[in-house]
Parts: structure tokens; C-alpha cells; sequence
């Protein structure tokens, strides 16, 4: 077995002097960084911890990777994880293929080799002795865990999605986070020259589990606050002016105030900046927003709530006229009076009640570990108007979704 030897001094250098420095080289790679992350990143290149990040999608955790990735000079090895992944895509898999072509062109060497036996087992004895030409380094295809142990320079590791995999592919990281290292049974076990920085990203669609998390420094990703909202967008560089880029800010801030299935992210946010530069808009008002609001919602009923809100948030002394408020169609099946403002007994979410819920949802939303089901928005009603039951989640992954009462097949795409 060769093993090879694990480095006495494998302390790990530290690319940044201070959180300032972290902040200050993100943001030359346009990463706007805020105090507790910048300093949780500095003590994780300090300490050589994984750092596992999870909050809601589109906070910037996967961006974080790639800027630590880009402000380090580090190579970035990205291993995407998804359900029924296995630890052939994660560690390393044996090149079958290579290994033909060599037992292919080396027929003759082997039928030297067994010339003298008589007998089958002979001849599988024989073989055998022969089996460390085969599983040797040649052989083997290096995934991205090994890869990032192997590499000769340290890298960025990013294990994006985490929670995507099954709890299978979790134990085969825990060597990897714990020791920075890979066994491979037929050579031996691989130890990192240089610690790579690791980051594992999460969405909570489940719990992690407690193991992985004790090796983990361990960050949650909020939406930013309304100035480093303002400031990323500028880095951006959307083509939309300062002014209406403060407003367009505070409105998605009262969007995520509602309660919707799929609150508006920092990139969605980008890209609203960018839709309406292109449209040429300076003053934001509720019909433009409106217009153009799907940008940043992404389902019919988030999309109705939203440009009911609209002319509230532009103008919260707006008394808003019944056909804006009111704008959807009554088609989609919940009866409401619009009398009560309730949902088959479900009072929520309606003109005045808009303001006090909002507030609400965003004092639940600031509580935390409050990752349950209704995470990424509040459960639609069902067709009869009763609010659907809570999601039943198992430990495996089988019924994980983003989309709690709309069958589990529904999987969120990476934006
Ligand atoms: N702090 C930030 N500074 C600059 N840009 C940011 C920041 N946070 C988010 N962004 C922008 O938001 C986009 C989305 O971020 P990212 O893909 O990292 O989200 P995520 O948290 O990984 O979401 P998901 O869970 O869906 O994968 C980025 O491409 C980037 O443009
Ligand atoms: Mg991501």
C-alpha cells in the first residue's frame, strides 16, 4: 500500500491579514461582504475549517466560492451535488475504459504470464498478483474530493447543494472535511499537501447532519440589508440611476415582507435593476413595477401578491384602487370575499391586513434556524380554499421539494 505521507507543517497560511482584507478583496472581485461574513471567511482561512453556508437561494452563497476562489488566485473545484449521487462522482472512479485498452494490448504479455499454470484457479491466483498493475494512480479518475487533495496547489473546494444529496455522499465527505483526506482502499490514503478552503453551500431542504455541521464553521446568508443591497447593485452596475436603484430597493425589501412562496433574492433584484434600465424607467411607479414584476416573481400567486403591494410600497399614503389591488383574475379557484378579505377561514395576506403581515413575516424570517416548510413562502391554499397540510418531510430525500403542496417532483433550478 502506498501511502503517501502526511506533511508535518500542513498548517495552513492564511491569504488574507484581517476581515477588512477579506472585505476589501471580495470587493475588487465584486463580492459587497458585511462585517460577520467577511470575519467568519478571514477565521475559516485561518483555521483551515470548512466553512458550510446555508440561507435562502440566491443570497450569494455559491458567489462567495467562487469570489474566495477568485481573490486567493485558487483553482476552483466545484462538486454539484443531487440526489442519488454517488461517491464515484464525488471521490474517484477506476477508468474501466483505460484498463481494456491496457488488458487489450497486453493479450500476448498476459498469456505469458499464465503459460505455466494448469489449472483455472491457477491461472485467477495469477492474475490476481498482477491486480496492483491495474489499481495504481494510472487507473484512476479523480473526482472533485480527490482532486482537491491531490492537486499540488491548494484550491478552492465547493460543495454546492449539499443538502441535495443523500446522507450517503455526506458520510463520504466527513474524512474529507475532518482530515482532508481520501482512501482509496487499493493504494492508499491521499492527504491534502495544502488545505483547501471548503465550502459547502445548503438550501435546507433538510437537515444536515450533526457530524458534518461539528466540522463545519457555520455561516447563514441573509438577505442583505437595504445599504449592502444598494451597494451590490451598484457594483453591478445595472444602468439604472441612484436614486431609483434606493427605491427599487426598499420595494423589493416590502416584497420580501409579503408572503410569498418565493421571496425576491439579491439576483433577482439585479436583474429588475437591469430590466428596468433597459426600459429606459428613472421614476418608479406601481403600473412599471407592475409591468414588470415577474421578473422577480416567480409564481402566478407571488406574482398577484405582488402587484397588489406594489402601489403601497411605492406610495404607502397610495389609497389603492380596487381594480390594481385586485388585479387577478378569479379563475384560479380560492373563493374570497372581498368583503372579509379571508380564505375559507385562512385570514391572510389581503390589502389591510398587507401592512401588519408583512411586518410579520419578516420578524418570522428574522428568527433563526426557523428553516421549516414555509421557508420559501407560505403554503398555497388547496383548491377548496383550506390552507394545505404541512408538508411531511422524511429524513431521505425522496419527497424533498421547493415546492411544498405541488408534488414532490419540483426541484429548484440553480439561478
Ligand atoms: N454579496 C454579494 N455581492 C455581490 N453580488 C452578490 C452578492 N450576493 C449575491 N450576489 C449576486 O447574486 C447572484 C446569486 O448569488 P448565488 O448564485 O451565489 O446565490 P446562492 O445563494 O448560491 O443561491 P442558490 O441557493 O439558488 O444557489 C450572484 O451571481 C451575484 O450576482
Ligand atoms: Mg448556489
Amino acid at each position: 500500500m502506498t501511502v503517501q505521507p502526511v506533511p508535518a507543517d500542513a498548517v495552513p497560511t492564511s491569504d488574507f491579514t484581517s476581515p477588512d482584507d477579506v472585505a476589501r478583496a471580495f470587493a475588487e472581485h465584486g463580492y459587497i461582504a458585511d462585517r460577520r461574513l467577511a470575519t467568519t471567511t478571514f477565521v475559516m482561512s485561518r483555521l483551515a475549517k470548512p466553512l458550510l453556508l446555508e440561507g435562502p437561494a440566491g443570497v450569494g452563497k455559491t458567489e462567495l466560492a467562487k469570489t474566495l476562489a477568485a481573490a486567493t488566485g485558487r483553482r476552483l473545484l466545484r462538486l454539484q451535488c443531487y440526489e442519488g449521487q454517488d461517491e464515484t462522482k464525488a471521490l474517484y472512479e477506476w477508468d474501466y475504459g483505460k484498463q481494456l485498452l491496457y488488458t487489450q494490448i497486453l493479450r500476448d504479455k498476459a498469456a505469458e504470464l499464465l503459460e505455466d499454470t494448469s489449472t483455472l484457479a491457477d491461472a485467477v491466483d495469477r492474475i490476481a498478483g498482477a491486480d496492483s498493475a491495474f489499481f495504481n494512480e494510472r487507473f484512476l479518475a479523480p473526482r472533485p474530493l480527490l482532486e482537491a487533495v491531490r492537486s499540488e496547489e491548494p484550491v478552492v473546494l465547493l460543495v454546492d447543494e449539499v443538502d441535495r444529496a443523500d446522507e450517503a455522499l455526506e458520510a463520504v465527505l466527513l474524512e474529507m472535511l475532518a482530515e482532508y483526506q481520501v482512501s482509496v482502499p487499493e493504494i492508499g490514503t491521499f492527504v491534502a499537501k495544502a488545505p483547501p478552503y471548503v465550502v459547502l453551500t445548503s438550501n435546507n431542504t433538510r437537515d444536515l447532519s450533526a457530524a458534518l455541521k461539528r466540522r463545519c464553521l457555520h455561516l447563514f446568508l441573509e438577505y442583505p440589508d437595504a445599504d449592502r443591497e444598494l451597494e451590490i447593485l451598484r457594483s453591478k452596475q445595472t444602468g439604472l440611476d441612484d436614486a431609483a436603484a434606493q427605491r427599487l430597493v426598499e420595494i423589493v425589501r416590502g416584497l420580501r415582507g409579503l408572503d410569498l412562496r418565493k421571496a425576491p433574492s439579491i439576483s433577482e433584484t439585479i436583474d429588475w435593476a437591469r430590466t428596468l434600465a433597459v426600459l429606459g424607467v428613472s421614476e418608479l411607479d406601481a403600473g412599471v413595477l407592475g409591468d414588470t414584476v415577474s421578473v422577480v416573481a416567480k409564481y402566478e400567486r407571488d406574482v398577484q401578491r405582488s402587484r397588489e403591494a406594489l402601489p403601497r410600497l411605492v406610495d404607502p399614503n397610495a389609497t389603492v384602487p380596487e381594480s390594481l389591488g385586485h388585479g387577478h383574475d378569479h379563475a384560479h379557484g380560492h373563493p374570497h370575499s372581498h368583503g372579509a378579505h379571508t380564505h375559507g377561514g385562512h385570514s391572510h395576506d389581503h390589502d389591510h391586513d398587507h401592512e401588519d403581515d408583512g411586518r410579520r413575516a419578516r420578524a418570522a424570517k428574522d428568527r433563526p434556524g426557523r428553516h421549516d416548510e414555509n421557508y420559501y413562502g407560505q403554503q398555497a391554499p388547496t383548491e377548496s380554499g383550506t390552507p394545505a397540510p404541512p408538508r411531511q418531510v422524511r429524513a431521505g430525500q425522496g419527497a424533498r421539494s421547493f415546492a411544498p403542496n405541488r408534488g414532490g417532483g419540483t426541484r429548484r433550478r440553480p439561478v
